[in-house]
């Protein structure tokens, strides 16, 4: 039997001294909910790769507002971004795949900003997607780590089904994304994300032009890379 989630939280503040929840979607807001039921220092991020949804831009405020937090808004490197669209433009993803913006956008910043951290937690679950199936709930990070800081990656909601994160987002009043009311189930970036018809998976309105197993970032590259 796998620990609760609030369980797998409170092994993560109880092992390190830097931890930080990161956040764009649903099932990151009920970590922090829970997290908050824990401690007074909850530290939260978010990757702002400059091409999210108005509507998403609000749901961070909006949680920052509710969980009385100053969200840590981690944005790309103005030049990385520059050359990128120069050299491709704005939409250069539909062209030859998501991974060189993602890298620009997120996955550079990401590195940057893991350096001050020593454990990062994420709202990944194994049902999202084939490459999901066998996310642990506490992993070291080899994508992230360096020669001199390791980073240890929790998942806390990896065994939880996204049944049980809306009922705990409903019984608790859990602040959420209202493109969800639009028929968004997993929300990204805008032009990368589209609203999903009923039956079918909740990523498959993901970087809908690409394969279900190529469907990762890079947030989350030791998913897919070989053991
Ligand atoms: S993604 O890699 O395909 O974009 P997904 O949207 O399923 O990831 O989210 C999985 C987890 O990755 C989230 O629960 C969150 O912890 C983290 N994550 C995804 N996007 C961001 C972002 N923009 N900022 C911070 N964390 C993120
Ligand atoms: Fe770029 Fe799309 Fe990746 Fe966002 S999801 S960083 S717009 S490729």
């Amino acid at each position: 039997m796998e620990d609760h989630p609030q369980q797998v939280l409170q092994a993560a503040f109880d092992a390190h001294d830097k931890v930080t929840i990161s956040f764009s979607g649903a099932e990151d807001v009920v970590l922090i909910d829970m997290a908050r039921q824990l401690t007074d220092q909850v530290n939260v991020f978010c990757l702002d790769t400059g091409r999210l949804h108005q509507k998403t831009y609000e749901f961070i405020e909006r949680v920052g507002q509710h969980y009385n937090l100053e969200i840590d808004v981690v944005t790309p490197d103005a030049a990385s971004v520059d050359k990128l669209v120069s050299a491709k433009g704005l939409f250069s993803f539909y062209e030859d795949g998501h991974e060189e913006c993602c890298e620009v956008r997120k996955i550079a910043p990401l590195r940057g900003h893991l350096l001050q951290w020593d454990a990062w937690i994420t709202g990944q679950r194994r049902d999202q997607s084939p490459t999901r199936s066998e996310v642990q709930t506490i992993e070291a990070d080899s994508a992230f780590s360096t020669d001199d800081h390791a980073v240890t990656k929790y998942n806390p909601l990896a065994n939880w089904s996204s049944d049980q994160v809306w009922q705990y987002i409903r019984d608790n009043q859990v602040p959420y994304n209202s493109l969800h009311d639009r028929g968004y189930m997993s929300i990204g970036c805008e032009p990368c994300t589209r609203a999903i018809k009923p039956g079918e998976h909740e990523r498959a309105g993901r970087w809908w032009w690409e394969e279900s197993t190529k469907k990762e970032c890079g947030l989350h590259i030791i998913n897919v890379q070989e053991a």
